[in-house]
């Protein structure tokens, strides 16, 4: 779907779209056309009506002058708006939907006047960001669908007096939405045909942005002495890589890098623990966590921010299989520390585990924050609301809050603490990859990935609850969301561009 941005001139005909307040206040041109229609748009609002709510639609049928279609869009008001931007971007989808229902293929949208006190620029741009978040769709497996069956809307037009500043704002948004949707597509892929190599492949797409894209196979892996991401993959006849991102784009060149780090198990059967089998396709999610930093490199080369990251992803196919590692194994990880394998399941962290003490020890980074879907724990603790945070920084992890709070991609805090970390030491090994009881699944993941972390201050996502969504949201169409590429592209842009 295209967006595009011109002059408030009225367009001479096709479909047009006025926002309206719960006021229902006229803009100029909403006014001329009514007045030159003998009213019937206000004979439209009263019968069908139409208050002007958050979202509501009222479709103008049959010609209103040279116009065969208006739509006005429920703008409601900016009571409340707390976090106005993604308020603005919800409604954005909101209006792409009912454009998608209504089988437009080109839409107006006429911003004349201040939309909920913000200026028409600002609301043109995240209308459009809005609109095209919600557009995403994964159809190339799709051989027998009808045209009228695939998506209709071609372009929607942005009308408003400041269009070139409202184009230059969407411009930066364009590239997050490109991060999101790389993310949405990777998650999106059957796990077989994206494995860890071929996975591997696809990053180096992101050359053409200016990332350096490093790709380490399994025998350099097994150099670094990488033996508890190995032991995850040794069941499956796919090698498995760690893909380490560069984006340099801070003013100063050699300035210190903040660091990206994410699960990438392209599926998760749960090995020789194996999971039972309802819903175990879901699986090809839970490299969830490494899409989010891949896409998150896409959209901070895209839009040139002032810094430099660094994203290191593991990749590893989780099996059962004769070579498989079997509950009671002892692997030695990257950092010298020893983990006794109670649960082959609980693989996710063990990945991680190398995967962050490789970022740390090489890049001595400023942060670094690791995403992934880890535990089934965070989903009976938040659902598919908020992801949790984890961190050993309250100024990383409050920064990170308030991100969350703005993009509308929401976190919550959970504790850290001896008392659960406790509860991963082993009888025979530093430690073990479970708890100890039932409880606080989430917390004792976290503190296996602490251990990792060494004195880099570090946050953890438990995304297990918001990679995937169910039923659709307003900027988020169902199955892959591609969270935490806006909620970490904010992060940046609020505190670590310069
Ligand atoms: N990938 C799963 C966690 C998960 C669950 C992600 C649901 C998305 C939705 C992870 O590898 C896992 O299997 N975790 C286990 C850990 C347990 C064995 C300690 C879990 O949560 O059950
Ligand atoms: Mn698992
Ligand atoms: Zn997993």
């Amino acid at each position: 779907m295209k967006i595009s941005f011109a002059s408030l001139a009225l367009p001479k005909k096709g479909v047009l779209v006025f926002p309206v307040a719960d006021d229902l206040a006229f803009s100029v041109n909403l006014q001329k056309l009514n007045d030159a229609s003998d009213g019937a748009i206000i004979k439209a609002i009263e019968a069908a009506s139409f208050k002007g709510k958050k979202g509501q639609t009222l479709d103008i049928l049959g010609g209103v002058g040279e116009y065969d279609r208006i739509i006005l869009l429920g703008t409601g008001n900016d009571e409340g708006c707390v976090d106005s931007e993604s308020e603005v971007q919800n409604l954005g989808g909101k209006l792409f939907a009912a454009l998608e229902k209504a089988k437009i293929k080109n839409a107006v949208v006429m911003l004349g006047e201040v939309v909920g006190g913000f200026s028409p620029d600002y609301v043109a741009a995240h209308l459009a960001y809005g609109a095209k978040l919600r557009s995403y769709v994964f159809h190339h497996y799709f051989t027998k669908k009808k045209d009228e069956d695939k998506p209709q809307l071609q372009e929607i037009d942005f009308h408003l007096t400041a269009h070139t500043e409202a184009a230059s704002k969407y411009q930066t948004l364009e590239s997050v939405a490109s991060g999101v949707f790389l993310a949405r597509d990777v998650v999106s892929e059957p796990p077989n045909v994206l494995y860890p190599e071929s996975y591997a492949e696809k990053c180096k797409e992101l050359k053409d942005l200016g990332v350096k894209v490093e790709v380490l196979n399994e025998k350099e892996m097994q150099k670094l002495g990488m033996g508890a991401l190995l032991g995850v993959g040794q069941g499956s006849v796919q090698e498995s890589r760690l893909v380490i991102m560069h984006y340099n784009g801070a003013t100063q060149k050699t300035a210190q890098p903040i660091a990206f780090v994410g699960k990438g198990v392209t599926f998760d059967t749960g090995g020789i623990s194996l999971k039972p089998a309802p819903n175990m396709e879901e699986m090809k999610y839970d490299m969830g966590g490494s899409g989010a930093v891949v896409g998150l490199m896409k959209a901070l080369a895209g839009r040139k921010a002032k810094v430099n990251a660094i994203g290191v992803i593991g990749l590893v196919e989780n099996m059962p299989d004769g070579n498989a590692q079997r509950p009671g194994d002892v692997v030695t990880s990257m950092s010298g520390q020893t983990i006794e394998i109670h649960n082959t399941d609980a693989e996710g962290r063990l990945v991680l585990a190398d995967a962050l003490w490789y970022t740390q020890q090489r890049f001595k980074p400023k942060f670094m924050i690791d995403l992934a879907t880890l535990t089934g724990a965070i989903v009976v603790s938040l659902g598919n609301e908020y992801a949790g945070v984890f961190s050993n920084n309250d100024e990383l992890a409050e920064r990170i809050f308030s991100a969350g709070q703005h993009s509308g991609e929401k976190v919550w805090r959970f504790p850290l603490g001896k008392a659960y970390d406790k509860q991963i030491d082993s009888k025979i090994a530093d430690m073990k990859n479970i708890g100890a009881g039932r409880g606080a699944g989430s917390i004792t993941a976290a503190q296996f990935l602490q251990r990792f972390a060494n004195d880099t201050a570090w946050a953890h996502l438990d995304i297990a609850g918001m990679a995937w969504e169910k039923k659709g949201l307003d900027t988020v169409p169902e199955g892959a969301t591609g969270f935490g590429v806006r909620l970490l592209d904010r992060l940046v842009a609020e505190h670590y561009e310069n």
